[in-house]
């Protein structure tokens, strides 16, 4: 190189000139990743399907973050032939667009549980959260039977729709006033659905934990495994979406 300042002996011997030249070089490539962002409305592609939590949902998932069972289980399945075989469909990102905070999770002392909704009974779930060895003899997993004991008491739901929505969920106004009487609706047999059903669609409605008579921790997060994964139809998407 003809130039005496590209001399690459010369910038090298010169803290100064290499320490000015590697930060633009870095900074080029910081600049090609990020500037997009500025530009793009949205990093994740909207998938047919996907709704926000129902307030029951949103109630489980709560517990679930509150029992800490994200320090066993994963909710993001790779897209890897193995992962595939194993647990269903890749997971797609706009499949926790509404997750505040995501639970994708890297520890996976447990099996992935993002598609794990309609895999078992909710009598399986219950039975599987008393006592997992019941059901599963060499399982590590410990025991969660006091949630079938406790009722479900988050406060008030509206407040819990409405922090969600700050973030960016978009829970109508309509969805906020009804939270409290969509919590119990989902779990109550009888109870008026038709207001839960036309906000949230393919939402799941019955009594979850085997007992009608009360509205139980375990009620809200059966409810919460039971839906996961169960909103996208794979079945119908486009072919290149099929894992090979
Ligand atoms: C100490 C680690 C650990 C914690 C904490 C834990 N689990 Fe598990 N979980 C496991 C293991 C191991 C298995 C596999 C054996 C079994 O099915 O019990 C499992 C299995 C499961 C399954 C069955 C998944 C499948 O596809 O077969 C579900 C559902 C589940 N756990 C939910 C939960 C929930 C909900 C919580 C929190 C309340 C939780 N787990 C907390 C370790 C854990």
């Amino acid at each position: 190189m003809a130039s005496k300042f590209l001399d690459h002996g010369k910038i090298e011997r010169n803290v100064t000139v290499l320490a000015v030249l590697s930060f633009i070089a870095v900074a080029i490539g910081g600049i090609v990743e990020i500037a997009p962002l500025f530009w793009i409305d949205s990093t994740v592609e909207k998938v047919e399907g996907v709704r926000p939590y129902t307030p029951l949902e949103l109630a489980g998932r709560n517990i679930y973050i509150r029992e800490g069972c994200y320090s066993c289980h994963s909710q993001m399945i790779r897209p890897f032939r193995d992962e595939v075989e194993r647990y269903g469909h890749y997971s797609l990102a706009a499949e926790s667009m509404y997750d505040h905070p995501f639970q994708w999770g890297s520890k996976r002392t447990g099996p992935d549980l993002a598609r794990v909704g309609g895999r078992y009974s909710d009598e399986w779930h219950v039975q599987h959260m008393k006592d997992p060895r019941a059901v599963v003899p060499e399982s590590v997993m410990p025991a969660y039977a006091f949630l079938a004991d406790r009722d479900l008491d988050q406060g008030d739901m509206r407040e819990h729709l409405i922090a969600q929505k700050r973030v960016g969920v978009p829970y109508s106004k309509e969805a906020i006033e009804a939270a409290n009487e969509d919590l119990r609706a989902q779990a109550t047999p009888d109870a008026d659905t038709e207001g839960l059903a036309s906000r949230y669609p393919k939402v799941q409605f019955r009594d979850f934990d085997g007992n009608p008579s009360r509205l139980t921790e375990m009620d809200a997060l059966v409810a919460y495994l039971q839906m996961l994964g169960t909103l996208v139809d794979f079945e119908a998407a486009a072919p290149q979406e099929e894992p090979r």
